[in-house]
């Protein structure tokens, strides 16, 4: 097995870390948040991701895994060094790649011994040539080194099961050597491997995300024209999905896409063309629909409730989709900051996000429980679609509302259902009953 340095642990940094010593490698995570180290080192995480936490544990008790804040030491006795740091996005959309920069001139003061640098963080294409450059030109000395791109797709709620099971892992890599040790440390896994260029590799990365967003605005666009000739688009994406070529998954029509990837990614694959002449105006039309999804719901609750100003409007679900308490540019974001400009009162409840929305969403009145945002509501809107909404007492959630009209921006519930309930029901590319 291998030593390995992780370095940022962040979603990516930390699942990655974590998943590697449990396939059975020695893995030490380094952040230069002292804080963020001294609250792992005690087995506390700081992300809400389903099973990451017992992993950690695990893998601590069998001194696979461990923390720390020194670069320089971690690497000394590493065969690869992961650069797991943020990339975030500047106000032209362009990623902010000075973490990585930093990281790699780390790399190059202490590199003492051959080792593979592994780029985690998701970045524009080219970065790995950027790496190398700066790591010749800050090293002093000729120690050997190999650069290789290795992109992840971790979804975030499912995290730990997408990297221990892998449709398959991305390698970009110049040389041979470097192939076959990214074959070794990947062996356990038993999953298939592409191996490619660097820039190919990188690409994959971003090609992939634009392409799941672009389905998601598809069916979006596709549910606004359903509503119109009153077809059902849930039913559009399955007779859709049979065709092979096309696939079911993520084409579910909703209030939009949110989290930290899809529109970050989306902004940084529309930087690139650009940068590199190419107008893609394929992904701006993405973002159009995206954004103007979440106008279109509000919408739809203005409909159903004609004037919002003095309303209480019952809003289920904050973070960007469920399994997460992840606000990073949610729906339900800009969705209650719309209706509050409409003058409603908002009454919301999230089983998990609610400690993080409190940072980001201020003015609305935080339930402990579902059935207390409905009490008194003139309207329930469904931002997020948690499990725990699927199962509500419908028919206790029609006594407690002021009048049963709910506005469902994840399709949900079955029609047939909520009309002999009795409600007044709206929900994205289908009928309202
Ligand atoms: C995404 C990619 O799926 C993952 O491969 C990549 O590594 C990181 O970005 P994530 O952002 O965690 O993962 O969540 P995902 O499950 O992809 O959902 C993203 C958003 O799309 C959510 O807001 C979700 O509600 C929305 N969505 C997803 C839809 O609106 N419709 C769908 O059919 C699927």
């Amino acid at each position: 097995m291998f030593n390995i340095s992780m370095i940022g642990t962040g979603y990516v940094g930390l699942v990655s870390g974590t998943c590697l010593a449990e396939i059975g490698h020695h893995v030490t995570c380094v952040d230069n948040q002292t804080q963020k180290i001294q609250m792992l080192k005690k087995g506390k995480i700081p992300i809400y991701e389903p099973g990451l936490e017992d992993l950690i544990h695990k893998n601590m008790k069998a001194k696979r895994l461990s923390f720390s804040t020194s670069i320089s030491e971690s690497i000394s006795t590493a065969d690869f060094v992961f650069i797991a740091v943020g990339t975030p996005p500047r106000s032209d959309g362009s990623a902010d790649l000075s973490y990585v920069e930093n990281v790699a001139r780390e790399i190059a003061t202490h590199l003492k011994k051959y080792i593979v640098i592994v780029e985690k963080s998701t970045v524009p294409v080219e970065t790995c040539e950027w790496i190398k450059k700066t790591i010749l030109r800050y090293h002093k000395g000729n120690t050997p080194f190999d650069v290789v791109s290795n992109p992840e797709f971790l979804r975030e709620g499912s995290a730990v099961n997408d990297f221990l099971r892998p449709d398959r892992i991305i390698v970009g890599a110049e040389s041979q050597k470097a192939r076959e040790l990214m074959q070794k440390l990947y062996g356990p896994l038993k999953s298939p491997m592409v191996f490619t260029d660097p820039k190919s590799s990188e690409l994959i990365k971003h090609a992939s995300n634009s392409f799941l967003a672009t389905k998601i605005s598809y069916i979006n666009a596709v549910a606004r024209l359903c509503e119109k000739v009153g077809a059902n688009v849930e039913e559009v994406a399955e007779g859709m999905g049979f065709d092979k070529r096309i696939a079911r998954s993520f084409l579910n029509a909703g209030c939009g896409f949110g989290g930290f990837c899809f529109p970050k990614d989306l902004e940084a694959f529309l930087w690139i063309s650009k940068k590199l002449g190419e107008d893609f105006h394929l992904l701006e039309s993405v973002k159009k629909i995206n954004e103007e999804q979440k106008i279109h719901f509000v919408h739809k609750i203005e409909q159903a409730l004609w004037i919002l100003q003095g309303k209480t409007i019952g809003l289920l679900g904050l973070a960007f989709k469920p399994n997460t308490d992840d606000m990073r540019l949610a729906p339900s974001i800009d969705i209650i900051h719309m209706l509050q400009e409409r003058g409603a009162r908002i009454q919301v409840y999230d089983p998990i996000a609610m400690p993080q929305a409190k940072k980001v969403l201020k003015n609305i009145k935080y339930c402990k429980s579902l059935y207390e945002v409905t009490k008194d509501a003139d309207c329930l809107a469904l931002v997020t679609d948690w499990d725990e909404f699927k199962e509500m007492d419908l028919k206790r959630v029609k006594s407690l509302m002021k009048h049963p009209t709910i506005v469902d921006g994840r399709n949900i519930f079955n029609l047939d259902r909520m009309k002999k309930l009795g409600f007044s029901y709206h929900s994205i590319g289908r009928k309202s009953v």
